[in-house]
């Protein structure tokens, strides 16, 4: 498997980091998901790809619906914990290690593809958009779940950027609503809903251990809280409950479809 840098970085990252992914993470509140699949009509027996399945919090869920479920990731340790989890709970999945951005299928073979929580990694995203829609049948449905932002607020992204980065070197970057959006449109895939849901991440320093940042690192970023401009402070609610830094993000849940033209 050929990586370039960004996904080889975040391949050693996860590979590292994989066993606090499972049961524990906040990942494994699925709430998000099962209020997306309100927007797709899930029959058991589709075909689902879950890309960059981590934990296979995701991808699991769809398994217990009764869909057949590809799970994805470039780590190979996500990919075995996530298929352990499942064998735990009586779910059989089958893995693959590949980069989102070059998916190892045909055309037209899934009917859902889904991927949450991950694409801020991506070195290419709008690559990834593009394989998604080529893998999906005709009518098949994209569910994409990731930290974005409104448009229109370039001072926050800057800084949720730069600090996200100091968190998690893994990160990539976030992209705005209006951005992903675009991606579906120029990928050939139809808007279905597109909402921004407000996230509480309700103890930084939890988040620290998750990525392992080092103690520079988290220097800084306590640094760039205390001292946030204004509109920061207030767009990301930055504050503290019980002695711990507590700030909220958006996430973008975003449902897409693949016109069917036989219709
Ligand atoms: C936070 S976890 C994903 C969480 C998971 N989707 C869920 O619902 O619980 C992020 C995952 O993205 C994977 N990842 C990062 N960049 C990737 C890429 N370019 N292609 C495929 N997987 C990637 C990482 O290996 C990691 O397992």
């Amino acid at each position: 498997m050929k990586l370039d840098p960004i996904q080889a970085a975040s391949a050693a990252q996860f590979d590292k980091q994989s066993q606090h992914y499972g049961k524990g993470h906040v990942l494994e509140q699925t709430a998000d998901v099962e209020s997306a699949l309100k927007h797709i009509p899930l029959r058991p027996g589709w075909r689902a790809l879950d890309v960059a399945t981590g934990g296979g919090h995701t991808g699991l869920l769809l398994a217990a619906r009764g869909c057949d479920v590809m799970l994805g990731d470039l780590s190979a340790n996500m990919l075995e914990r996530a298929a352990k989890l499942g064998a735990e709970r009586g779910l059989h999945v089958a893995t693959r290690q590949f980069p989102a951005e070059a998916i190892p299928f045909s055309a037209g073979e899934f009917d859902l593809v889904s991927c949450r929580v991950a694409p801020h990694h991506f070195s290419n995203p709008e690559g990834f958009v593009r394989e998604a829609a080529r893998v999906l049948k005709p009518g098949g449905y994209f569910l994409l779940i990731d930290p974005s932002i409104a448009d229109g607020h370039p001072e926050v992204e800057a800084w949720l950027h730069d600090v996200e980065k100091w968190r998690d070197p893994s990160h990539h970057r976030i992209w705005s609503e209006g951005t992903w959006q675009r991606w579906c449109a120029t990928a050939g895939l139809m808007l279905v809903h597109s909402e921004l849901q407000p996230m509480k991440q309700p103890d930084l320093e939890w988040y620290f251990t998750a990525a392992a940042t080092s103690p520079e690192n988290r220097a800084k970023v306590r640094e760039a809280i205390r001292t946030a401009m204004p509109a920061v402070r207030e767009f990301m609610r930055l504050g503290e409950e019980d002695g711990k830094t507590v700030w909220w993000w958006q996430r973008l849940v975003l449902v897409a479809r693949k016109p069917d033209r036989s219709h």
